[in-house]
């Protein structure tokens, strides 16, 4: 009897879930609903690989103490949201040098001109062409090859999906294309080819001003925030001008839509109830808001200051994410230099 071909990747049961997180600032609620709980959520059904990926970083972070704290926030902000070292792989992408080695394999495979086409390099040469500078101003070589890198986080794991933003999409059809070029040159299925999911956020979180909750925005509620700032910041939710004794809608309300996301099924019952029958004021509504969440996210914090106040805790955790990662990596190295030729 003969058996069908095995891809070189084949062997695991659990399909693989694989996701890059860019250190690059303080993590919010936005993040908290639209990435990191859904994330963690897969990680219940996939064998998931979640990584600080912060050569990422570097690109645009330059400034050496910033870098690091943002890595170690960021490592430990996931921590203090529930993500269990001990069930899924969770690492430094510095610390798994096969990743450069893959890179400089895949540039062998990867056009320029697929790289010119890319959203974030194409956005920024256009933002010099629109201040009439030179196309390549401020753009280093790290923005420019980003997807490559990009593609080597994903295809030294042999994820089956690749949960991202939606701007992020395009990156993973890079890392596909990348992965068919060599899967064809080498006639074997060297890499195993990811798809992209996009993760919907369950909710709309929405920021101060009403608009999308981002950083970009300066609209974001921290998702550590100490409790006095807690406070302030949901002082400062914008509101209408509709005065106490009227009758407010509640989903019109972004005091109304981050409430939901934190409050019980009774609670968002009775402020419902409350905001239609009138008599209550927004100053009122927000500090019915804080109390809720504060309530469920002092847990999240305390945990977060618990890594954050134990750096050796948290190097010890991602040095035992590191080497677990690094065993998957050597393999994926040891079979695409078998395949090039470079070991034979
Ligand atoms: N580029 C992603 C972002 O900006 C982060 C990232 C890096 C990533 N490597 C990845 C995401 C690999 C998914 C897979 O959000």
């Amino acid at each position: 009897m003969t058996r069908p071909p095995q891809p070189c990747y084949a062997g695991f049961m659990k399909k693989i879930s694989l996701t890059g997180i860019k250190p690059t600032g303080l993590l919010h609620i936005g993040n908290y609903f639209g990435a990191i709980k859904p994330a963690l959520e897969l990680a219940k059904e996939y064998d998931a690989r979640y990584f600080i990926a912060d050569y990422h970083a570097l690109n645009l972070i330059k400034d050496p103490k910033t870098l690091a704290r943002y890595t170690r926030e960021v490592a430990a902000g996931w921590l203090a949201a529930g993500l269990n070292p001990d069930e899924l792989v969770f690492y430094r992408q510095s610390s798994v040098p096969e990743t450069f080695e893959l890179t400089t394999m895949l540039m062998a495979f990867t056009s320029k001109g697929l790289m010119n086409r890319a959203h974030a390099y194409k956005a920024a040469v256009q933002a010099n062409l629109e201040k009439g500078e030179d196309p390549d101003a401020g753009i280093n070589m790290g923005l420019y090859t980003y997807p490559v890198l990009m593609a080597a986080d994903i295809l030294l794991f042999d994820p089956d999906v690749v949960p991202v933003g939606r701007d992020q999409v395009q990156h993973v059809e890079m890392a596909q294309d990348i992965a068919q070029v060599i899967n064809f040159n080498y006639k074997q299925d060297c890499l195993k080819v990811p798809q992209a999911v996009v993760q919907e956020s369950v909710a709309v979180v929405p920021g101060l001003d009403g608009r999308k909750m981002s950083k970009s925005y300066g609209n974001a509620i921290p998702l550590f925030a100490p409790e006095q700032d807690l406070h302030k910041l949901i002082k400062r939710i914008v509101t209408n001008s509709q005065a106490l004794e009227e009758p407010k809608d509640p989903d019109s309300s972004q005091i109304f839509q981050l409430y939901k996301l934190f409050a019980s099924e009774e609670e968002l019952l009775a402020l419902a109830a409350r905001f239609r029958n009138g008599g209550m004021g927004w100053g009122e509504a927000k500090e019915e808001l804080f109390r809720v969440m504060n309530r469920e996210l002092t847990p999240l914090r305390e945990r977060f200051n618990a890594f954050i106040a134990d750096p050796v805790r948290l190097d010890a955790i991602l040095a035992q994410g590191a080497e677990k990662a690094r065993l998957i990596a050597r393999k994926t190295i040891a079979r695409l230099r078998k395949a090039t030729g470079i070991d034979r």
